[in-house]
């Protein structure tokens, strides 16, 4: 929509389309607001004067606020939805980074050093640092973002992580199973099944209260299609919904188990098969594809050109994490995505909103519709198309969170 208005409600969008067409808002008694949204004379933000938001005192004993933004010409698009990373976790791996653009591989093993620099951080040391990485995630347009557990990997610490993680967001996934950790590692360890029966035995029953989602790591070095099947299945019948990494590392059997489990998504996807596109076709799966992590690693992009034109829903997301991909910018995705992976921006910005509520089952965020949260982002830019077109620049002139500023 050009010159579109939009009103919200207490957190909740009320009313979306032309400027012309907006409803009036009521004028306040005394000194309020009549400046409609999008009038083209109005301050660009009027803070109105406290007003009531009846004239009934009585039934709305808390006066409300009307503000009016004049977003003078600038887009409007939903908060992006962030449907993969692993915030909580100690460390961070720079010096592995460099050594990776120095020429060394990417390997899954990496994830055992954050798991010990996790181990090693107190409980405020966290949390610090996951509220550092909330206000990025607010001053890149992001409004609503799953977290990971996965760096704990002991009873205690995986229920740690999921209880700090549940202190930012609803969007809590269980990854007991990211990869085997060093103490149950052969030959000097017990192995990696009886790490499972640890996943699926205690560590699901201490995390499952804090959690919403169950993942696995199904890649070579990390977990085998039975072992990931054992945790996902787990993970269900104790009442969470499943998700998937898959195909990160090469082809494999993660996408085909995820569709066969009826995830919500199934993420990386960068080498897949043309039955694995054919599946994920025919499924309510969603493919989300994590562009950081291929930057960050040096691998081929996902083509998601070759999903979209097969009929799969794609979504993207950033897979936060301080190994395989340490960016918060849903835009800096965006830019690679439409780049490197075959999309416009127009699927490109849908698949960083709606894609990834998508990914979570969810259509009360990452849509600008009457009824979903009033979770907006305003660019400093006439459209969305600049997010790809002026890639690096910071973009995100305002965010709102249930018609709150966050950043
Ligand atoms: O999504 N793939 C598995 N886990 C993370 C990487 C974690 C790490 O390298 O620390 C990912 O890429
Ligand atoms: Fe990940």
């Amino acid at each position: 929509l050009r010159d579109a208005a939009l009103l919200a409600e207490d957190g909740v969008i009320t009313w979306i389309g032309p400027s012309a067409e907006a409803p009036e808002l009521v004028a306040a008694p005394a000194s309020a607001s009549d400046h409609r949204v999008g009038d083209p004379g109005g301050p660009s933000r009027q803070e109105a004067a406290e007003i009531a938001h009846s004239m009934d005192d009585t039934a709305h004993p808390h006066p409300h606020r009307i503000e009016v933004v004049d977003a003078r010409g600038r887009a409007v698009i939903p908060g992006f939805v962030d449907s993969h990373t692993h915030l909580v976790f100690g460390g961070d791996r720079a010096d592995e980074f460099a050594a990776r653009m120095a020429g060394r591989a990417y390997e899954a093993g990496g994830i055992r050093s954050t798991v010990a620099a996790t181990r090693a951080a107190s409980d405020d040391e966290l949390r610090a640092r996951l509220a550092g990485f909330v206000r990025e995630l607010h001053r890149h347009g992001t409004t609503t973002f799953e977290v990971k557990t996965g760096y704990g990997l002991t009873v205690a610490d995986e229920a740690r992580l999921a209880r700090l993680a549940r202190e930012v967001t609803d969007e809590v996934t269980f990854l007991g199973a990211h990869v085997v950790p060093a103490e149950f590692r052969e030959p000097d360890g017990p192995g990696a099944d009886a790490y499972v029966d640890l996943v699926v035995g205690e560590m699901l029953v201490a995390c499952a209260p804090h959690a919403r989602w169950v993942d696995a790591f199904c890649e070579r070095g990390a977990f085998d299609a039975a072992q990931s099947r054992r945790v996902l299945e787990a993970g269900r019948a104790a009442g969470l919904g499943v998700r998937v990494h898959g195909n990160q590392l090469g082809e494999g059997p993660g996408v085909r188990l995820a569709v066969e489990l009826d995830a919500a998504s199934v993420d990386h996807c960068t080498y897949l098969s043309d039955a694995d596109v054919a599946a994920l076709a025919g499924s309510g799966t969603v493919a989300t594809l994590l562009p950081g992590v291929e930057f960050s690693t040096r691998q081929p992009y996902p083509d998601a050109r070759r999903l979209i034109d097969a009929g799969v829903t794609v979504a993207l997301a950033s897979d936060c994490n301080p190994g395989s991909s340490f960016t918060s910018s849903m835009p800096f995705c965006i830019a690679v995505a439409v780049r490197d992976m075959g999309m416009t921006p127009a699927e490109a910005v849908w698949a960083a909103t709606a894609g990834g509520a998508a990914a979570l089952r969810r259509t009360d965020v990452g849509a600008l519709r009457p009824g979903a949260f009033a979770d907006l982002t305003m660019l400093d830019a006439t459209s969305h198309v600049h997010l790809a077109y002026r890639p690096g620049v910071p973009l995100i002139a305002e965010t709102w969170k249930d018609g709150v500023p966050v950043g």
